[in-house]
């Protein structure tokens, strides 16, 4: 294992969060917990996920749960497209069964390049890196790239980059540890660098570019009116 890896395993071994969908293996289960998570922060998910799963223990209960008692258990979370979704999915892997690798997963409805790598990897063990916003920042720092993130040029070389980091090794600790960094030390602004376990490594540490990095999205650029 590269020495990155290893600071980064022994920081996440002792300062993880302890977040109730990081104890199981039930692809469902990280399924629904990563939607959610891509809406709210982990702290406010907890307890929208502990009643979710109580409501709906299994990718079975919820394919046949009507879609109004999904949506008032979604409600609160906002994005009611993503509540509809997967209880379209979950009728489809109701019938199928969770396939084992993102590429088949990415076949189901609203399962985009993030939830299909989170649910391998995390269920499956398949070597797959995710990209979230979070590892995008921290990637961004640790390299000193100064990456498009929102094209597809940018997010390719991120994957790379993302890719590099989980090779030859279990990527589930690294997935889980890189969002760890990413949400409570790498933070957007006034990063933790000192408690950091990339700090001799970091590029942007050393030339002082943190807060430069990722760049911006200039939305002035991409406005039609
Ligand atoms: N954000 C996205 N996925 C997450 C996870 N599995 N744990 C904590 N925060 C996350």
């Amino acid at each position: 294992m590269k020495q990155e890896q290893k600071a980064l395993l022994s920081w996440y071994s002792l300062n993880s969060r302890d977040l109730p969908w990081r104890k199981t293996k039930d692809p469902y289960k990280i399924w629904i917990s990563e939607i959610m998570l891509q809406q709210t922060r982990a702290a406010a998910v907890i307890p929208y996920y502990n009643k979710f799963i109580k409501k709906f223990p299994t990718v079975g209960v919820l394919a046949k749960a009507k879609i109004e008692s999904v949506l008032e258990m979604w409600s609160g979370l906002g994005y009611y497209s993503r509540a509809r979704n997967i209880h379209k999915a979950a009728q489809a892997l109701d019938k199928s069964g969770f396939p084992k690798t993102y590429q088949e997963l990415l076949e189901y409805v609203g399962f985009g390049p993030y939830t299909a790598r989170a649910v391998a990897s995390f269920a499956f063990g398949q070597s797959a890196a995710v990209l979230d916003g979070n590892v995008i920042r921290v990637l961004s720092r640790l390299r000193g790239q100064r990456l498009a993130w929102w094209t597809t040029k940018g997010r390719n070389e991120l994957q790379s980059l993302a890719d590099e980091m989980v090779e030859d090794t279990d990527s589930a600790p690294i997935n889980q540890a890189m969002m760890e960094v990413g949400a409570t030390i790498c933070l957007p602004q006034n990063p933790n660098c000192l408690l950091c376990p990339f700090q001799k490594n970091c590029v942007a540490r050393k030339q002082g570019t943190q807060s430069t990095l990722p760049l911006k999205k200039d939305k002035k650029k991409n406005e039609i009116w």
